[in-house]
């Protein structure tokens, strides 16, 4: 029995590169997805799904390039997703072989709705399949996820039989993914309770989570997992997804660093524990945001939590009294742990290059000494029309220079 060691932290599991960009419009090259990589390891994910190695050549060459460029003996697991049919896998354990760490992680329906209209095979034939493929993914690698999808919908007897055969083949994470984001908190956390409580070899897994934000309630619903029992998160950088997303990683990150206190309980903690709950760098949250936003497209509205434009503005006079008196009075977290400046820095046509080089920066451009010459005479033919250049315009400026050149 391979009994998995209790973590003492929570993992976050990042699919950016995966689900993340299965949302409309977010593919990305290999380079780009190399470049996401790094960022995603600098910020100390625990795991990154690179993708889908077998849905195209192309996501073959980023997933194996990631495993051997990112999956460092001291970096994070790289993880390749695979359907619960023997091409996939062996794709999958293929294209990560060059990590020092890999995953495959497996996945097969287990919803009435979708086995009847999706897959039209019987439950007993989905146990066998899921039972059957986490042991041949187990033929290749020690490190197996298994994902019954659409486990919220399904029936919670016929899931905890799924995850028992699953883990005694060899699956070392159990996810439990809220495939529609139909799930509530309340709910959801009782769904991992009773995982807990009836499956019998649910200690020799971790359990993980995984859900989409249809109703707005992803990670409210993932909070309330972790206080069941939930170890792993599986989230994307700015919610980014399928339809309306995923769960986002600095939202959860950030829940789980301000509201420690409230946590630690959960983890067999004292409420006063100052050890991190993730191994997340906050500080490297704002970069990484702005790079996935940047190389997907995908803009971040600007009253987004923790990421938004807005998250530390201060708009009315009442706050801005408050704040300038002590910062506590309107404000939960402060902007450097997310790796903000404090200061906001209004760029006009009086700013010069450093101030310019260094908002850059804070948005995750690193330019050559050329580019940056360019968009700075850009920018101050922009700041000439202008009162302020925003965020927004400074984006659309570097990205343009970029692409003509
Ligand atoms: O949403 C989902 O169910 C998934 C699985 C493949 C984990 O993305
Ligand atoms: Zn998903």
């Amino acid at each position: 029995m391979n009994k998995q060691p209790e973590t003492d932290r929570i993992i976050i599991f990042d699919t950016t590169l995966r689900d993340g960009e299965q949302c409309p419009g977010a593919t990305l090259n290999v380079d780009e997805k190399l470049l996401i990589a790094r960022q995603l390891a600098r910020l100390g994910v625990d795991v990154i799904e690179a993708g889908f190695a077998f849905a195209s050549p192309g996501d073959f060459e980023a997933v194996q390039k990631i495993a051997a460029e990112v999956g460092t003996e001291n970096g994070p697991v790289i993880c390749s997703l695979a359907r619960a049919i023997k091409a996939d896998i062996k794709a999958a354990a293929e294209a990560i072989k060059p990590a020092a760490k890999a995953r495959i992680h497996t996945f097969i329906s287990t919803s009435d709705i979708h086995l009847e209209y999706q897959l039209k095979k019987t439950r007993a034939e989905v146990l066998a399949i899921a039972e059957e493929m986490v042991a041949y993914a187990k033929s290749f690698m020690d490190d197996v996820e298994f994902s019954p999808m659409d486990a919220v919908r399904s029936d919670p007897e016929y899931l905890y039989q799924v995850l028992e055969r699953a883990i005694a083949a060899g699956a070392t994470t159990v996810n439990i993914p809220d495939t529609v984001g139909y799930t509530t908190p309340s709910e959801f956390g009782e769904l991992i309770r009773g995982i807990k409580e009836n499956v019998p070899n649910i200690d020799q897994a971790i359990i993980s989570v995984h859900g989409h934000n249809d109703l707005g309630l992803a990670v409210a619903n993932f909070l309330e997992a972790v206080k069941n029992g939930a170890r792993q998160l599986e989230c994307t950088i700015n919610g980014i997804g399928e339809r309306a997303g995923n769960a986002s990683l600095e939202e959860l990150v950030m829940a789980l660093h301000v509201r420690r206190r409230y946590f630690n309980p959960y983890l067999g903690r004292s409420p006063e524990s100052e050890v991190p709950l993730t191994n997340i760098d906050t500080r490297q949250i704002y970069k990484t945001s702005r790079l996935v936003s940047n190389l997907t497209g995908m803009l971040v509205q600007p009253n987004k939590a923790i990421v938004g434009a807005n998250a530390f503005a201060h708009e009315s006079g009442i706050h801005q009294d408050g704040v300038l008196k002590n910062k506590l009075t309107y404000e939960i977290m402060d902007a450097q742990s997310i790796g903000l400046t404090d200061n906001q820095i209004v760029l006009g046509k009086h700013s010069g290059r450093n101030a310019f080089r260094t908002r850059l920066k804070e948005l995750g451009f690193e330019l050559s000494e050329t580019d940056l010459n360019k968009a700075f005479v850009r920018f101050k033919e922009v700041a000439d029309k202008k009162k302020e250049i925003t965020d927004w315009d400074l984006e659309a400026l570097v990205n343009d220079e970029i692409q003509q050149a």
